[in-house]
């Protein structure tokens, strides 16, 4: 039997899973880390956290496993985050990560520098402050001592492979988030490194995801346990990596994560764009193929703010009964009609990305009536949540990608009402997998097809992935929420300058 192994290194914790070939989970760990918050919108990690982490979760999962049968290493994790090395590998400082905002004026210097439509063109996005480059640019401008040091300059992921394998190498997918890529040729791209100064010698080779970039190295196998030469394969950026982990490896297949944050994603086999940059097209871990995504700050971070809130009696009431105040919660807002009697949410607790693009966005109720009920109200968030994943939807098929099954993931995935809700207003069926492993499962996947287990990804998948739950729309409902839609989506025009008049307040 060979096994193989997904590391995951996620933003609250890295997690390591230990996969039979046939995809079946034998053994899982998970390590917990800090996230580093010195001023407000900063947001960095010690990257050899995430080391320590890799290695303690490889070593426990492959406990009592003969080593040799390990046929092969995937890596996936959070995308964005800059992790600088000097010449002798050492790390230069905490690594920025994907949800710091501190570069607004570098991502202005690099609209100038390189022009705004050459970098939609070339990197099919605007200057972003989540992206790398306008991280690697806020180094250069505000620690000059540590970047006259850096030698290389890696992904998390990567970090972990470098560490792995002594290889500084990246995949197409998470490569396609540093704003540094030639989406279309997959490749760097030398106008947009060249008009930034950044050496493309810093960068690490670029590989599809399934193929093999380095082996295990002699000082890793000591660590870890793990036998020297054991291949380790590129991997892919988190989302591009749970789309293998739960199939969406083909045209007309998306998903939809509704964590903290929420994601819509669909595979595409050609490259299409919102020629806005409102939604991320980006490689996917299928060669010669790509991916659009659109996300939402706040969906799962919503309802929990509305629980931690107002839902003190439904916290009391899940104590008496044993369960998860998810659940209580679940039922009382099934309890309200379809559209919440007429209320709806504006999700931007957090600002918006996909499709505002606007950190000042701020979160509303609109239609609040003295009928409404606390239950309308957790309803009214659910739904307005759902409303605000469908503009990324509306992207895709406005882009020319079209979405024909939605396979539902994260935690708001396991709530049966907000899996209806998402039928209803997508308009199409819903599916859990099998699995809830996610990225874990995507990277062992380019593992093994690394490994030469799979002849390529859609073959692993359809090996492997299995369903769960499947949950259709209802016309009428469908019907409903169409009418609904319509309203949310002109309520933020009318609300933006309130909403920046507001932030331009002083405390
Ligand atoms: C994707 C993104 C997040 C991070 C962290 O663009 O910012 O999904 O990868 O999970």
């Amino acid at each position: 039997m060979a096994y193989v192994i997904g590391i995951d290194i996620g933003t609250s914790g890295t997690k390591t899973v230990l996969f039979d070939e046939g995809g079946r989970k034998l053994a899982s760990k998970t390590v917990e880390y800090p996230l580093y918050q010195p001023f407000d919108g900063w947001a960095e990690q010690e990257p050899q956290d995430w080391w320590d982490a890799a290695v303690e979760g490889i070593r426990a999962v492959t406990a009592g496993v003969d080593a040799d049968e390990i046929a092969g290493v995937g890596l996936s994790g959070q995308m964005h985050g800059l992790v600088m090395l000097d010449g002798d590998g050492r790390v230069l400082r905490r690594s920025i990560i994907w949800c710091d905002q501190r570069t607004a004026a570098e991502c202005e210097e690099i609209t100038e520098l390189v022009g705004a439509e050459r970098l939609m063109r070339i990197t099919k996005s605007p200057a972003l402050t989540g992206f790398t480059a306008s991280k690697i640019l806020w180094v250069r401008a505000h620690e000059p001592e540590i970047f006259e040091k850096c030698r290389t300059i890696l992904l998390p992921k990567d970090y972990i492979r470098f560490m792995l394998t002594g290889e500084r190498a990246t995949e197409v997918s998470d490569a396609s988030g540093m704003q540094l890529l030639d989406i279309e040729r997959r490749c760097w791209s030398e106008e947009v490194t060249d008009a930034l100064g950044i050496d493309r010698g810093l960068l690490g080779k670029v590989y599809e995801s399934h193929e093999v970039t380095g082996v295990i190295s002699k000082e890793a196998a000591g660590l870890t346990g793990l036998r020297e030469g054991t291949p380790v394969v590129g991997g892919a950026g988190d989302n591009a990596a749970s789309a293998v982990g739960c199939g969406v490896v083909e045209k007309g297949r998306a998903f939809t994560t509704i964590g903290t944050s929420g994601v819509v994603f669909a595979h595409s086999p050609t490259l299409c764009c919102d020629p806005k940059g409102r939604m991320h097209s980006f490689c996917a871990a299928v060669p010669g193929e790509w991916h659009v995504m659109g996300v939402i700050q706040s969906a799962g971070l919503s309802l929990r703010w509305f629980r931690d809130n107002f839902c003190a009696g439904e916290k009391e009431e899940a104590d008496k009964r044993g369960v998860d105040v998810y659940k209580v919660m679940d039922e009382v807002a099934a309890a309200s009609p379809v559209g919440s009697g007429k209320l709806l949410f504006l999700p931007y607790l957090m600002g918006e990305r996909t499709p505002h693009l606007d950190p000042y966005a701020r979160g509303a109720f609109i239609g609040l009536s003295s009928t409404h009920t606390r239950g309308d109200m957790m309803r009214a968030v659910m739904e307005g949540v759902t409303f605000a994943l469908r503009d990324s939807l509306e992207l895709f098929s406005a882009a020319g990608v079209t979405v024909g099954d939605m396979m539902a993931c994260g935690g708001g995935a396991s709530s049966p009402l907000w899996r209806q809700i998402l039928a209803d207003v997508f308009g199409c069926r819903v599916r859990t997998a099998a699995s809830n492993e996610g990225g874990a499962l995507g990277a062992a996947l380019l593992a093994a097809v690394g490994a030469g287990i799979y002849s390529d990804v859609r073959e692993a998948c359809g090996a492997v992935i299995g369903e769960g739950v499947v949950c259709d729309p209802d016309p009428e409902r469908a019907k409903r929420y169409d009418e609904l839609y319509r309203i949310y989506t002109r309520i933020y025009g009318h609300l933006k300058e309130e909403f920046g008049a507001l932030a331009a307040l002083g405390e």
